[in-house]
């Protein structure tokens, strides 16, 4: 049985969906979290990482509220470029041992028009992408054999507040809301995401080297949509009387830039899967379907 250790699995919108998913194909799932201890102190991790001898290690932990970031850029750092570093040297001498880190659309300038691949330029436009960027740079330098790099994006799913929960919230309170139609991306079901992970880090196991696994990867539901336009899927979906009114991003200021188009190319994922992955109006319908269940159970 394969044993996995998620870093933020108890707690996070990723984490918790892949301890899920892990779980239920089988592997030995641990969590670590800072429930238990300093993830910052690297004779903790250390510990941690001979005690529960996992054959992988998913760090989902982030600092991810991309506002917040601007005012508080050392302790972004600390979170998104330091612990992963930290992570992947302590790994080196654990050979036996896998890491897979996930990543953002953000470290992207957001100019362009095209799907961007793993290989276009990074152009980070604020903190948050800054210090995620520095990260994925960190690990890949010092594991660049036993690693891997997942950027993902636009996360919804079950566990923790996220932007189609916050809509659907909004929705419930008021006759209309604004949405910013401006900015495009990859929306994503977190519990795809979990999935592909599992998959890329199974075929990891199994072939080891000659996997193809280590390496940068975007893994994303496919197709892309504006922040807009996952709104009026969500809103149409549950039925909500609500309106939705298209806005600039001019007209919703926020303090960290965003990229206007940071939509994921995602045949590198496909040709791994041997088919696209499922397109996100497909998956936001799965998450509001489970959702609903969820809910008439309660
Ligand atoms: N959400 C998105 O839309 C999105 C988009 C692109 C990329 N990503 C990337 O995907 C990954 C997972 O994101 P997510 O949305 O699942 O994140 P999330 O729900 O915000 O969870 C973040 C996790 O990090 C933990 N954490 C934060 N600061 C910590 C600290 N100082 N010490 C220990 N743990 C700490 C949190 O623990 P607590 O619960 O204890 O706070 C939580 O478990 C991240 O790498 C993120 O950058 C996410």
């Amino acid at each position: 049985m394969a044993k996995a250790l998620v870093l933020g699995g108890a707690t996070g919108l990723l984490g918790q969906a892949l301890t899920r998913i892990l779980t239920e194909r089988g592997w030995s799932v641990e969590t670590l979290g800072r429930q238990q201890g300093n993830l910052l102190d690297d004779a903790f991790l250390g510990e941690r990482l001979d005690a529960a001898q996992p054959d992988v290690i998913f760090n989902t932990v982030a600092w991810t509220q991309v506002d917040d970031a601007e005012d508080h850029v050392e302790d972004a750092r600390l979170i998104n470029r330091c612990l992963p570093a930290s992570l992947a040297c302590l790994l080196k001498s654990r050979e036996s041992m896998f890491l897979v880190h996930y990543g953002t659309d953000f470290i992207f300038g957001g100019q362009g028009s095209h799907p961007l691949k793993e290989e276009d330029k990074p152009q980070p436009q604020s903190v948050y992408g800054r210090t995620k960027l520095e990260g994925e740079e960190a690990v890949r330098a010092a594991l660049p054999d036993r690693s891997c790099v997942l950027r993902t994006a636009w996360l919804f799913g079950h566990g923790r507040r996220n932007f189609v929960e916050a809509i659907l919230d909004a929705c419930r309170r008021r006759d209309e809301i604004n949405v910013v139609h401006d900015q495009v991306g990859s929306p994503s079901f977190a519990d795809d995401v979990a999935l592909y992970s599992a998959q890329l880090a199974e075929a990891w196991l199994e072939k080891k080297a000659d996997s193809g696994v280590p390496g940068v990867w975007h893994v994303t539901n496919s197709g892309e949509a504006s922040w807009c336009e996952l709104a009026c899927e969500a809103v149409q979906l549950t039925s909500s009387p609500c309106r939705v009114i298209p806005i600039t991003s001019d007209e919703w200021p926020q303090k960290a830039k965003r990229p206007s188009y940071s939509a994921l190319c995602t045949d590198k994922l496909a040709a791994f899967l041997g088919k696209q992955p499922r397109p996100w109006p497909q998956a936001l319908r799965a998450y509001l379907f489970a959702r609903k269940t969820m809910d008439s159970g309660k």
